[in-house]
This record gives C-alpha cells, structure tokens and sequence, in this order.
C-alpha cells in the first residue's frame, strides 16, 4: 500500500497544523478546499497542494482517501456527510459536531457507506496520558475516587473577533466547555469512565459572546467517583491545563498535555519525574500559540491502523461522549438542576 492521501477542508487557523502533522506521520497531503477561495490559493501555493473552492470537487477526487474538516464545528456534519457518501474516510476537528442529532446523523452516514469517521482530540495520544489510562486499567489507582479536569483559559477579545462563526451557539456550539475544554473532558472520560450526573453552573462574565466564558461542574461517574469540570477562557493570562486522577491507592496529576506533577502509587515512590520530557506547548492564552506537534501522533496512529485494516482512532462513537457531557452540563446550568445521563 502506498502512502494515505489527504484533502484538507477548510484553510484557517487550525489547517496547517493538519498539513505539518499528516506528512510527518507519513501521510501525503494532496489537496485544500474553501470557498474563501484566496486562502485556499494562498496555503495550497505555500504547502504545494492542489486548491479547491469547493470541498465537493475536492473530494470526487480519486487521488484522495481521507478527507480532514478543518472547518467551523456546525459545519463538520454536512460536509462530513457529503464526503462519506462521495467514498472519502473523515477525520473531523473537535467537537465532532455541536449537537447530538447532527452527530447522530454522521454515524448513521459511517455505518452505511463503510467509511472511517473519526475525530481529533489530540490529547489522548501524549505518552503520560497514556500512561495514566494504562494505569487506570491495570487499576493500580485502586478504587477511583475523584476525577478533575481544569481548562483555565484566556481568549482574547481579537480571538473572537478573528472568525464570526466562534463563540456562537449554531456555529461552536458552546464557549468555553465546547471549543476550548472539551479535550480536557474527553480526556476525563476516557480515563474515568462514564458520568452518570451532572450539575453545573455556566457564565458569560467578561466577553460580550453568546455562550459561556465561565463554566463549573460537578459530576458523579457511574464508577461511584466524584469530579470537577473547570473551563474559562475568563482567566487571565491562562493556566496550564489540569488534569488530576485520585483512587484509593494512587494518585496522578498532569498538566498541560504531557507534564506529571505526581504519579504516585501505594508502595512505590512518586515516580513523575523520571517520565517527563520535554513539553508540547498548548494552547492555555494563544489557540496558535499550541506546538505543531499535537495533532502528529493522533495521525501516526490514525495511518498505522487504518493500513493495518482496524479501526482508526479516536472513532466517532468516542468522540460523541464528550459534546453529550458537555451538553449535559450547559442544560444543568439553563435549569437549574441535575441533570442525568445519557440524555
Ligand atoms: N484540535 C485543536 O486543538 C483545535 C484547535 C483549533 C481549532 N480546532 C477546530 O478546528 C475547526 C476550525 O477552526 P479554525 O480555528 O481553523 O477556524 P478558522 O475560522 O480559522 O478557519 C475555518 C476555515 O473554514 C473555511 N470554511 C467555512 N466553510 C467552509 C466550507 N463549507 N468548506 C470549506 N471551508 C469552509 C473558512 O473560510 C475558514 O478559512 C473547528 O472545529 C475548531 O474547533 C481544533
């Protein structure tokens, strides 16, 4: 088999992190498309890549074999779909989609054209995240207890004024949990499992946007665990990222992407140190500001399963959980109540 072939849908902010991290996974990118049509011309010229004004004819393509979306997140269904049925596999941006009939409807889509349908949410690919799921499944932590995520972020108000589409409902589907936090809490699903309840509060306290700046929760896993969910883009100048994972006999604590803070366990010594390198920056003040690298290992590992013939990560399926999560905690907050899941 030779090298996978991408088209890149959309050419903002966020695809050139794609072409970067596609062809240093070994992948070869063929093609952008966007109906702002100049910055197609502009990245394609730059990056060497055929330009499109149209993602349809990008993708009736035959040279093509997996589309990425690099688009406005209420936008990745259509295009999602459109590309699918023209027999193209999809890597989509996260969130997948802002609500769940939309996604609902792609998976729908996969299972009946056959094509892979996955999403990036590069966190889960950084070796102490990994690490730390391995741990929770060995389960060195013995009892899970508490399950944390922090998103402490700032954005700026040129951040908002940069693309009409942020920080609108229909478009990002939400603010702060939505675009900014929801790696963190993919991540806290993914190594705590699944929230059975949810009740939260959601404020809009410094931005003049139509969604939440400022987000808290509380949530009860099904494993009987408590957690917290923080996510701002209010907090000036912008933590790290916190990620805190506490059982009865361990306990880990990560920040930003890959850095341990404590990675402790009963009879053994705190052992952080010893597994951590150097560090990928994110994205706590400046989206762009977050190292090319991030997106690289998802797609290694995206092109290494889908030439061995498995299921590519991070499938769709997986991808659903946290916009329902987060949905959940935006419907806490309108109602003033717990809220269960699955909705
Ligand atoms: N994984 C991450 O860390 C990360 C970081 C930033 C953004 N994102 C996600 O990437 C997506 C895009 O964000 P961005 O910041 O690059 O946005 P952006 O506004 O910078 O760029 C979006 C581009 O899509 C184009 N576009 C709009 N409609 C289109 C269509 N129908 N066909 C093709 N192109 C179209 C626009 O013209 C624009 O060039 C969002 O879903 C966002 O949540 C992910």
């Amino acid at each position: 088999m030779g090298k996978v072939r991408f088209g890149i849908i959309g050419a903002g902010g966020i695809a050139p992190f794609h072409i970067y991290s596609i062809r240093k996974a070994g992948g070869e990118v063929v093609a952008i498309a966007d109906p702002a049509f100049d910055r197609a011309k502009k990245l394609g010229a730059e990056k060497n890549l055929e330009a499109f004004d149209d993602y349809k004819k990008m993708a009736a393509k035959k040279d093509i074999d997996v589309v990425t979306l690099c688009i406005p997140s209420g936008l990745h269904m259509q295009a999602a779909v459109d590309c699918m049925e023209l027999g193209k596999h999809v890597i989509s941006e996260k969130p997948l989609e802002v609500t769940l009939e939309k996604i609902d409807r792609m998976l729908q889509v996969s299972k009946e054209t056959g094509r892979h349908l996955s999403c990036i949410l590069q966190s889960r690919f950084f070796d102490n995240a990994a690490r730390i799921k391995e741990a929770v499944v060995a389960g060195k932590f013995g009892k899970l207890t508490l399950g944390d995520c922090y998103n402490k972020w700032f954005r700026s108000p040129e951040y908002y004024k940069g693309a009409g589409w942020r920080a609108t409902w229909e478009m990002d589907g939400g603010g702060a949990l939505m675009n900014q936090a929801v790696h963190a809490v993919d991540l806290l699903l993914y190594l705590m499992g699944d929230v059975e309840s949810v009740s939260a509060y959601c404020e809009t306290l410094v931005h003049p946007i139509q969604v939440e700046d400022t987000a808290a929760a509380v949530v009860r896993f099904r494993n009987g665990a408590l957690g917290v969910i923080e996510g701002t883009t209010s907090v000036y100048p912008g933590e790290q990222r916190k990620m805190e994972i506490h059982g009865s006999k361990g306990t880990a604590i990560l920040e930003g992407y890959d850095t341990l803070r404590k990675y402790e366990f009963a009879g053994e010594p705190d052992r952080s140190a010893e597994f951590n390198k150097e560090e990928a920056r994110g994205g706590a003040s400046d989206p762009l500001a977050m190292s090319k690298d991030t997106h690289s290992r998802q797609f290694k590992a995206w092109i290494d399963a889908f030439t061995a013939g498995k299921v590519p990560p991070v499938p769709a399926a997986e991808a659903r959980r946290s916009v329902e999560l987060i949905l959940a905690i935006y419907k806490s907050a309108r109602e003033r109540k717990e809220i269960r899941l699955p909705l």
